[in-house]
């Protein structure tokens, strides 16, 4: 199965980033925007693992963020990777708050004994709202920018979990399953 860690938002913050993006969605460019219930914070990506493993690494998942606290972040300011006029991955930013740092690297400790080795790069915390299509025209991104200057929406979530998170793949757009999920136990 392939899987990935996850930052999965509540049901209220996933409809408002959904809802303040709509006039991207709008634009007409080639696009293939991400569902409401999609949207989500990847921690790490693990890619295809054994279906047997999925259970040792939720577990560990789970012992990792026992003594996590519970914090906010705040949501806002579309970009793109590389950047938005030449996007392949379009994303509202999420903060680079210190606890979500520390929460990406309690993840990466302990995914390693399971072989899964820490990311070279940064870690850039966003929530995928749309992939460009693969027969994108070069600048046909470049709507997106100006649009995006003209949204100044910021939002906010209370992390309390990860989820161990299952990408199926299929003929249309990946759907994603909580396979397990791990509950800080730190905090009131
Ligand atoms: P994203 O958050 O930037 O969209 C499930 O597929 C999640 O894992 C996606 O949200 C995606 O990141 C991430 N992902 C998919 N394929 C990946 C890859 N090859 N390397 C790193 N992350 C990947």
């Amino acid at each position: 199965m392939r899987l990935f860690v996850a930052v999965n938002l509540p049901d209220a913050e996933r409809r408002a980033v959904h809802a303040a993006t709509a006039p991207l969605r709008e634009a007409g460019v080639p696009v293939r925007w991400t569902d409401a219930d999609s949207l989500h914070v990847t921690l790490k990506f693990l890619g295809e693992v054994e279906a047997e493993r999925a259970r040792p690494i939720g577990d560990a998942l789970a012992a990792a963020v026992l003594s996590v606290r519970p914090f906010e972040v705040t949501l806002g300011g579309v970009g793109g990777f590389p950047d938005l006029p030449r996007a392949h991955v379009i994303w509202v930013g999420v903060e680079h708050h210190p606890a979500l740092e520390l929460l990406a690297n309690d993840v990466e400790g302990a995914l390693r004994p399971f072989g899964f080795e820490p990311e070279l790069k940064p870690f850039r915390p966003h929530i995928t709202i749309g992939r460009a299509r693969r027969d994108a025209a070069r600048g046909a991104m470049r709507p997106l920018a100006a649009l995006a200057d003209g949204l100044d929406w910021a939002g906010m979530t209370r992390v309390t979990s990860v989820d161990l998170m299952e990408s199926r793949l299929g003929g249309g757009a990946p759907t994603y399953h909580v396979v397990q999920r791990a509950v800080f136990g730190g905090g009131e």
